[in-house]
């Protein structure tokens, strides 16, 4: 309630709706009620959960880092939008801005981070159509599209793909989508150029979903690790030679990161891992984690992880 970004009556209703399922709606109506009468005089305990802090601890050398993240933790999130064309008062690159009341008519909102991890790895797609295999609710492939590619979107979820169509709608823009389960299709087509932004723990969110570091669970991260592999495996199978995937999870949890393109680097050894040019970002092995810290000014960014590859 206190640092989601949607209204707190919905926040109650959903709970409230949840909580049917244990005969608890009653209870638990009364507390979030009550919460939120009193929500201007309570207190946060700046508490920090082990699990999540030892990977913190584990990923990030840097005190100056750590105590960042720590800090943030406990900090209302900044939230941004991002221009789809160049604008000359926009606070980042020229195609950012703080999101305040309202979104502008040619904005979306997106986290800062995502428009660096897009931004530093366009110039390694050298064929201008791209394949960006989880794709909805857009937000990357929108931002591909402004810098001037054609995308070919797939994802599995219908939910995640309407609100695609919804930003589509409101930007007056168009995205060839398709809803696809990637594991599942079979392809005939090869592509110079495909995105994929794996489903993943969103551990690097923890600023706009604290819940993410209640309980770092490894039997769960050790899933979506498995899916990240399968489908990084079928990518490059349609992936072309000499071709380019970008892979990123907005998670920093090694096992999601470093380790998923270690698996796939001593699976295959035609694969190229390229270096990034961002002085934004934190070089580690295999890729390159989202500095916050360089994002201080503007009240810090999500984490992600990214990963260039090349099919040689
Ligand atoms: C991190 S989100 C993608 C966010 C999106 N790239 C953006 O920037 O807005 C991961 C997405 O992967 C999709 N996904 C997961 N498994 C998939 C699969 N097997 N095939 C296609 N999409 C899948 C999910 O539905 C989800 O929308």
């Amino acid at each position: 309630m206190f640092f989601s970004n949607k209204p707190h009556y919905a926040i109650v209703n959903d709970t409230v709706e949840a909580s049917k399922e244990f005969k608890k709606d009653g209870l638990v109506n009364a507390v979030l009620r009550s919460v939120l009468r009193d929500k201007d005089n309570i207190q946060f305990g700046k508490f920090i959960y082990p699990s999540f802090k030892k990977i913190v601890d584990k990923v990030f050398s840097s005190n100056s880092i750590r105590e960042y993240i720590y800090q943030t933790l406990f900090e209302k999130p900044i939230n941004y939008q991002v221009s789809i064309k160049d604008q000359k008062d926009a606070l980042y690159k020229k195609r950012v801005f703080l999101l305040e009341k309202k979104i502008k008519s040619n904005c979306f909102v997106q986290d800062i981070g995502n428009f660096e991890i897009i931004r530093s790895t366009i110039s390694f797609y050298h064929d201008k159509d791209i394949l960006d295999i989880c794709a909805a609710p857009g937000g990357k492939s929108i931002l591909l599209q402004s810098f001037g590619f054609k995308v070919y979107a797939i994802d599995k979820s219908q939910n995640q793909i309407n609100k695609f169509y919804e930003n589509l709608r409101r930007l007056k823009l168009k995205v060839n989508i398709k809803k696809i389960d990637f594991l599942k299709e079979k392809f005939l087509d090869k592509f110079n150029s495909i995105l994929l932004d794996a489903p993943c723990s969103a551990l690097g969110t923890f600023k706009r979903n604290p819940d993410v570091t209640k309980k770092v669970e490894l039997a769960q991260i050790k899933k979506h690790q498995k899916t990240q592999i399968e489908i990084l495996e079928k990518s490059l199978k349609i992936l072309k030679k000499n071709g380019f995937l970008v892979y990123v999870v907005c998670s920093f949890h090694p096992f999601e990161t470093i380790d998923v393109i270690d698996k796939i680097s001593q699976k295959h050894n035609n694969i190229k891992i390229h270096n990034i040019d961002s002085e934004k970002m934190i070089k580690r092995k295999n890729g390159y984690f989202i500095n916050p810290l360089k994002f201080k000014n503007f009240g810090g960014s999500d984490i992600f992880f990214v990963s260039v590859l090349e099919k040689k």
